[in-house]
Protein backbone atom coordinates (compact mmCIF):
# COMPACT_ATOMS: atom_id res chain seq x y z
CA UNK A 1 0.00 0.00 0.00
CA UNK A 2 1.46 3.56 -0.62
CA UNK A 3 2.35 5.20 2.15
CA UNK A 4 1.95 9.06 1.92
CA UNK A 5 4.19 11.78 3.96
CA UNK A 6 4.10 11.82 7.42
CA UNK A 7 4.20 14.95 10.28
CA UNK A 8 3.93 14.08 13.58
CA UNK A 9 3.27 15.98 17.24
CA UNK A 10 3.49 14.65 19.82
CA UNK A 11 3.21 15.44 23.93
CA UNK A 12 1.36 15.35 26.69
CA UNK A 13 -2.97 15.99 27.55
CA UNK A 14 -4.13 19.18 26.68
CA UNK A 15 -1.04 20.67 25.43
CA UNK A 16 -2.79 21.92 22.52
CA UNK A 17 -1.63 19.25 19.67
CA UNK A 18 -5.43 18.66 18.59
CA UNK A 19 -5.65 22.00 17.35
CA UNK A 20 -2.29 22.52 16.16
CA UNK A 21 -2.36 19.53 14.40
CA UNK A 22 -5.97 20.31 12.63
CA UNK A 23 -4.37 23.85 11.48
CA UNK A 24 -1.32 22.95 10.32
CA UNK A 25 -3.24 19.71 8.23
CA UNK A 26 -5.43 22.36 6.94
CA UNK A 27 -2.65 25.08 5.73
CA UNK A 28 -0.62 22.01 4.32
CA UNK A 29 -3.75 20.38 2.98
CA UNK A 30 -3.08 16.94 4.41
CA UNK A 31 -5.02 14.88 6.33
CA UNK A 32 -5.46 14.85 9.89
CA UNK A 33 -5.97 11.83 13.16
CA UNK A 34 -5.88 12.43 16.39
CA UNK A 35 -4.05 8.79 17.59
CA UNK A 36 -6.27 9.48 20.96
CA UNK A 37 -9.13 8.56 19.61
CA UNK A 38 -8.09 4.83 19.37
CA UNK A 39 -7.29 4.70 22.97
CA UNK A 40 -10.37 6.72 23.83
CA UNK A 41 -12.80 4.77 21.46
CA UNK A 42 -11.79 1.38 22.92
CA UNK A 43 -11.59 2.87 26.45
CA UNK A 44 -15.77 4.43 25.48
CA UNK A 45 -16.51 0.96 24.12
CA UNK A 46 -14.83 -1.23 26.90
CA UNK A 47 -17.19 0.50 29.36
CA UNK A 48 -20.37 0.19 27.30
CA UNK A 49 -19.80 -3.69 26.64
CA UNK A 50 -18.56 -4.08 30.13
CA UNK A 51 -15.41 -5.07 29.42
CA UNK A 52 -12.62 -5.94 31.86
CA UNK A 53 -10.56 -3.59 32.44
CA UNK A 54 -8.00 -5.65 33.83
CA UNK A 55 -7.79 -8.11 30.99
CA UNK A 56 -5.91 -7.59 28.02
CA UNK A 57 -6.63 -10.23 25.76
CA UNK A 58 -9.98 -9.18 25.89
CA UNK A 59 -9.40 -5.46 25.19
CA UNK A 60 -7.00 -6.37 22.60
CA UNK A 61 -9.91 -8.78 21.10
CA UNK A 62 -12.14 -5.39 21.77
CA UNK A 63 -10.06 -3.68 19.79
CA UNK A 64 -10.16 -5.60 16.53
CA UNK A 65 -13.99 -5.49 16.60
CA UNK A 66 -14.78 -3.17 13.76
CA UNK A 67 -18.52 -3.87 13.62
CA UNK A 68 -18.59 -2.60 17.33
CA UNK A 69 -16.70 0.32 17.07
CA UNK A 70 -14.55 2.09 14.62
CA UNK A 71 -12.66 5.79 14.02
CA UNK A 72 -13.09 8.05 11.34
CA UNK A 73 -10.82 10.38 9.97
CA UNK A 74 -12.42 13.51 8.35
CA UNK A 75 -10.82 17.59 8.13
CA UNK A 76 -12.38 18.57 11.65
CA UNK A 77 -12.38 15.81 13.95
CA UNK A 78 -11.46 11.85 14.35
CA UNK A 79 -14.61 10.16 14.30
CA UNK A 80 -15.50 7.54 17.08
CA UNK A 81 -18.39 5.08 16.15
CA UNK A 82 -20.02 3.04 18.60
CA UNK A 83 -22.53 0.59 17.30
CA UNK A 84 -23.55 2.55 14.61
CA UNK A 85 -23.75 5.62 16.32
CA UNK A 86 -21.46 8.82 16.34
CA UNK A 87 -20.31 9.33 20.21
CA UNK A 88 -17.63 11.47 19.65
CA UNK A 89 -18.70 13.77 21.89
CA UNK A 90 -18.40 11.22 24.64
CA UNK A 91 -15.22 10.40 24.27
CA UNK A 92 -13.67 13.44 25.99
CA UNK A 93 -14.83 13.04 29.07
CA UNK A 94 -11.93 12.72 31.43
CA UNK A 95 -13.50 9.50 32.88
CA UNK A 96 -13.24 8.11 29.18
CA UNK A 97 -9.47 9.67 29.17
CA UNK A 98 -8.40 8.14 32.34
CA UNK A 99 -9.34 4.50 30.98
CA UNK A 100 -8.20 5.26 27.74
CA UNK A 101 -4.84 5.89 29.40
CA UNK A 102 -4.81 2.91 32.00
CA UNK A 103 -5.72 0.29 29.03
CA UNK A 104 -2.82 1.87 26.73
CA UNK A 105 -0.28 0.91 29.21
CA UNK A 106 -0.94 -3.05 27.49
CA UNK A 107 1.42 -4.12 24.72
CA UNK A 108 -1.01 -6.41 23.19
CA UNK A 109 -3.90 -2.97 23.07
CA UNK A 110 -1.13 -1.07 21.56
CA UNK A 111 -0.18 -3.43 18.70
CA UNK A 112 -3.98 -4.34 18.10
CA UNK A 113 -4.46 -0.82 17.62
CA UNK A 114 -1.34 -0.12 15.44
CA UNK A 115 -2.62 -1.01 12.44
CA UNK A 116 -5.48 1.20 11.66
CA UNK A 117 -3.16 4.07 12.84
CA UNK A 118 -0.30 3.80 10.17
CA UNK A 119 -3.48 2.93 7.98
CA UNK A 120 -4.34 6.44 8.04
CA UNK A 121 -1.28 7.65 5.94
CA UNK A 122 -2.39 5.34 3.27
CA UNK A 123 -3.82 6.74 -0.10
CA UNK A 124 -3.29 10.15 1.08
CA UNK A 125 -0.67 12.37 0.01
CA UNK A 126 0.37 13.96 3.46
CA UNK A 127 -0.76 12.91 7.14
CA UNK A 128 -0.58 15.34 10.21
CA UNK A 129 -0.53 12.77 13.59
CA UNK A 130 -1.31 13.79 16.81
CA UNK A 131 -0.56 11.55 20.04
CA UNK A 132 1.61 9.93 22.32
CA UNK A 133 3.85 8.11 20.72
CA UNK A 134 3.36 8.99 16.86
CA UNK A 135 6.88 10.12 16.50
CA UNK A 136 8.65 7.18 18.34
CA UNK A 137 6.39 3.89 17.23
CA UNK A 138 3.52 4.70 14.77
CA UNK A 139 5.71 6.68 12.15
CA UNK A 140 8.90 6.54 13.31
CA UNK A 141 10.34 7.83 9.92
CA UNK A 142 7.76 11.19 9.98
CA UNK A 143 9.45 13.65 7.41
CA UNK A 144 9.18 15.77 10.40
CA UNK A 145 8.26 15.20 14.06
CA UNK A 146 7.58 17.96 16.79
CA UNK A 147 6.79 17.37 20.45
CA UNK A 148 4.14 20.16 22.11
CA UNK A 149 4.39 21.00 25.92
CA UNK A 150 2.89 23.29 28.38
CA UNK A 151 2.92 24.22 31.86
CA UNK A 152 0.31 22.10 34.04
CA UNK A 153 -1.32 24.39 35.24
CA UNK A 154 -1.78 25.94 32.00
CA UNK A 155 -2.81 22.63 30.46
CA UNK A 156 -5.31 22.16 33.32
CA UNK A 157 -6.55 25.77 32.15
CA UNK A 158 -7.32 24.85 28.87
CA UNK A 159 -9.02 21.18 29.48
CA UNK A 160 -11.14 23.20 32.18
CA UNK A 161 -12.40 26.01 29.86
CA UNK A 162 -13.03 22.67 26.92
CA UNK A 163 -14.97 20.75 29.51
CA UNK A 164 -16.74 24.27 31.65
CA UNK A 165 -15.14 22.45 34.66
CA UNK A 166 -13.16 23.83 37.25
CA UNK A 167 -8.85 24.27 36.61
CA UNK A 168 -8.66 22.34 40.13
CA UNK A 169 -10.42 19.41 39.69
CA UNK A 170 -8.64 18.48 36.06
CA UNK A 171 -5.10 18.56 37.40
CA UNK A 172 -5.21 15.98 39.97
CA UNK A 173 -6.91 13.57 36.81
CA UNK A 174 -4.35 15.33 34.09
CA UNK A 175 -1.24 14.75 36.50
CA UNK A 176 -1.85 10.94 37.24
CA UNK A 177 -2.70 11.04 33.41
CA UNK A 178 0.82 12.18 32.14
CA UNK A 179 2.81 10.13 35.13
CA UNK A 180 0.62 6.70 33.52
CA UNK A 181 1.65 8.12 29.95
CA UNK A 182 5.29 8.62 30.79
CA UNK A 183 6.02 5.89 32.62
CA UNK A 184 4.52 2.80 31.27
CA UNK A 185 6.90 0.71 29.66
CA UNK A 186 4.97 -0.31 26.18
CA UNK A 187 5.89 2.61 24.47
CA UNK A 188 6.04 5.77 26.98
CA UNK A 189 5.20 9.05 25.98
CA UNK A 190 9.22 10.94 25.19
CA UNK A 191 10.39 13.36 22.96
CA UNK A 192 11.15 11.86 19.42
CA UNK A 193 14.66 12.32 18.04
CA UNK A 194 15.03 15.32 16.25
CA UNK A 195 11.75 16.92 17.30
CA UNK A 196 11.24 20.32 17.69
CA UNK A 197 10.31 20.74 20.99
CA UNK A 198 7.93 23.96 21.36
CA UNK A 199 6.63 24.64 24.86
CA UNK A 200 3.12 26.16 24.21
CA UNK A 201 2.87 28.09 28.05
CA UNK A 202 3.52 31.58 27.14
CA UNK A 203 2.10 31.67 23.29
CA UNK A 204 -0.69 32.25 21.54
CA UNK A 205 -2.60 29.85 19.04
CA UNK A 206 -1.38 31.23 16.30
CA UNK A 207 2.50 31.73 17.09
CA UNK A 208 2.51 27.94 18.14
CA UNK A 209 0.73 27.18 14.56
CA UNK A 210 3.36 29.20 13.13
CA UNK A 211 6.39 27.88 14.49
CA UNK A 212 5.38 24.79 13.65
CA UNK A 213 4.88 25.28 10.38
CA UNK A 214 8.23 27.09 9.71
CA UNK A 215 9.71 23.91 11.06
CA UNK A 216 7.70 21.67 8.81
CA UNK A 217 8.33 23.78 5.87
CA UNK A 218 11.94 23.59 6.12
CA UNK A 219 12.03 20.13 6.58
CA UNK A 220 9.85 19.46 3.79
CA UNK A 221 10.83 21.46 1.25
CA UNK A 222 7.51 23.10 0.88
O1 LIG B 1 -4.49 12.52 23.37
P1 LIG B 1 -5.63 12.03 24.23
O2 LIG B 1 -5.73 12.78 25.51
O3 LIG B 1 -6.92 12.02 23.48
O4 LIG B 1 -5.27 10.49 24.58
C1 LIG B 1 -6.00 9.72 25.51
C2 LIG B 1 -5.12 8.62 26.09
O5 LIG B 1 -4.82 7.66 25.07
C3 LIG B 1 -3.77 9.06 26.62
O6 LIG B 1 -3.83 9.41 27.99
C4 LIG B 1 -2.88 7.87 26.40
C5 LIG B 1 -3.48 7.18 25.21
N1 LIG B 1 -2.74 7.43 23.97
C6 LIG B 1 -1.61 6.68 23.73
O7 LIG B 1 -1.24 5.88 24.60
N2 LIG B 1 -0.92 6.81 22.57
C7 LIG B 1 -1.32 7.69 21.63
N3 LIG B 1 -0.63 7.80 20.50
C8 LIG B 1 -2.45 8.51 21.86
C9 LIG B 1 -3.13 8.36 23.05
Amino acid sequence: MEMGKVVTIDGPAASGKTSVSRELAKRLGWSWVSTGAFYRGLAFAALETQANLEDENALAALANQREVWAVKMDDEQTSVHFKGRNVTDLIFREDVGSVASKISHFPKVRSALLGAQRACSETTEGLVAEGRDCGTVVFPTAEAKIYLTASQENRAERRAREQGANAEEIIGAQKQRDEQDSTRKAAPMKVPEQALVLDSTDLGFEDVVGEVEKFVRSKLSV
